[in-house]
């Protein structure tokens, strides 16, 4: 078969013959992979930059995929830390890290749109309260994760969404995908009166953020919870600790780890099914595996997705 092999960190993989996988393990099976996209998750993995990466090369990346089980259903699977991931003809998933797909879905939408609308999905049904009629403000609102974290909190209820992010032409698509108000993260304190952050960004825009918001809230003790799930403006952020004592302010983490694995399965068929109901807007775009190595570094808005 074919695979994307990583041989090297810095280097994008190449296209090449790779060995048949063999399902060692129980709960294993080899599976025909029809759609794999290429997430932050997948690189960061790949060169070693995630916490859950090991580093170990060579390996062929690759999150998770659309698959054809060997009964001929169209999975969503998610792996665990491997040497031999999606981005090949075959690979081997554990079933039980795997969810059975609808019937007539597209693959290569439902492999763009998991991994990004997972995070504020698993958010804010599993690291908050989260209650229809309560607002919430998307940090970081023109990415592929912040665009369907704006429609899945709608999705889930909010009777207010704010996209913030630092380009405002990019934000001008955003009220259409059901954003109530958009502002650029120097206006950041029009928020303030939210119950729920998705922070995708982190960083400087952050840290920035919290005190002009949490000064101009109305009530400062009512809760805040500001969830942690991106950072694309840096690992760390310089919070002040002022932030911490004089507002109702927590702030918490989502990410593999911080929710169990079992509880992120839970969810995945839920969100399969909105994206497959078009309930969801999802950016892809389809590219074969054998292209794999420009598509590793290409510059793009749309989530690409390799097809073997
Ligand atoms: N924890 C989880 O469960 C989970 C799951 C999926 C993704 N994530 C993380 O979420 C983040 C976003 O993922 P994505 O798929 O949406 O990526 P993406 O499609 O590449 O979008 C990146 C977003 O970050 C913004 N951005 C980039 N650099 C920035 C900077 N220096 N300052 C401010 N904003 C900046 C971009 O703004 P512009 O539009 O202006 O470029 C865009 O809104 C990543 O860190 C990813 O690893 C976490």
């Amino acid at each position: 078969m074919h695979a994307a092999v990583l041989s090297e960190i810095g280097a994008p993989p190449a296209y090449r013959t790779h060995a048949e996988p063999v399902a060692a393990n129980d709960g294993e099976m080899v599976v025909e992979v029809l759609a794999a996209a290429l997430h932050h998750l997948t690189r960061a993995k790949a060169t070693g930059a995630h916490y859950s990466s090991t580093g170990a090369l060579p390996l062929v990346p690759g999150a998770d995929a659309v698959v054809r089980d060997p009964a001929g259903r169209l999975r969503y699977a998610a792996l665990d830390d491997t040497k031999l991931g999606t981005f090949a003809d075959r690979t081997v998933i554990d079933v039980r890290r795997s969810v059975v797909l609808p019937d007539g879905v597209d693959p290569v939408r439902i492999a763009a749109a998991m991994n990004p609308g997972m995070s504020s999905w698993i958010a804010l049904r599993r690291r908050v309260a989260f209650t229809p009629g309560q607002r919430v403000l998307v940090i970081g609102a023109t990415g592929n994760a912040g665009r369907m974290a704006v429609q899945i909190a709608k999705l889930f209820g909010a009777a207010h969404v704010i996209a913030a992010g630092r380009d405002a032409k990019r934000l001008a698509a955003l009220p259409a995908l059901g954003a109530d108000e958009t502002c650029t993260f120097d206006r950041i304190d029009r928020a303030a009166d939210v119950d729920v952050v998705l922070d995708f960004v982190w960083g400087a825009p952050a840290a920035d953020a919290m005190i002009p918001m949490l000064t101009a809230r109305a009530d400062r003790s009512a809760p805040l919870t500001w969830i942690q799930i991106g950072s694309m403006a840096g690992a760390t952020a310089p919070i002040p600790s002022v932030a911490l004592r004089s507002s109702r302010l927590q702030i918490v983490g989502s990410g593999i780890g911080s929710v169990p694995a079992r509880d992120i399965i839970e969810e995945l068929p839920g969100l399969a099914a909105a994206v497959a109901e078009g309930a969801i807007d999802v950016r892809a775009r389809a590219v074969p595996l054998a292209e794999v190595a420009r598509a590793w570094t290409a510059d793009t808005d749309e989530r690409i997705v390799l097809v073997p």
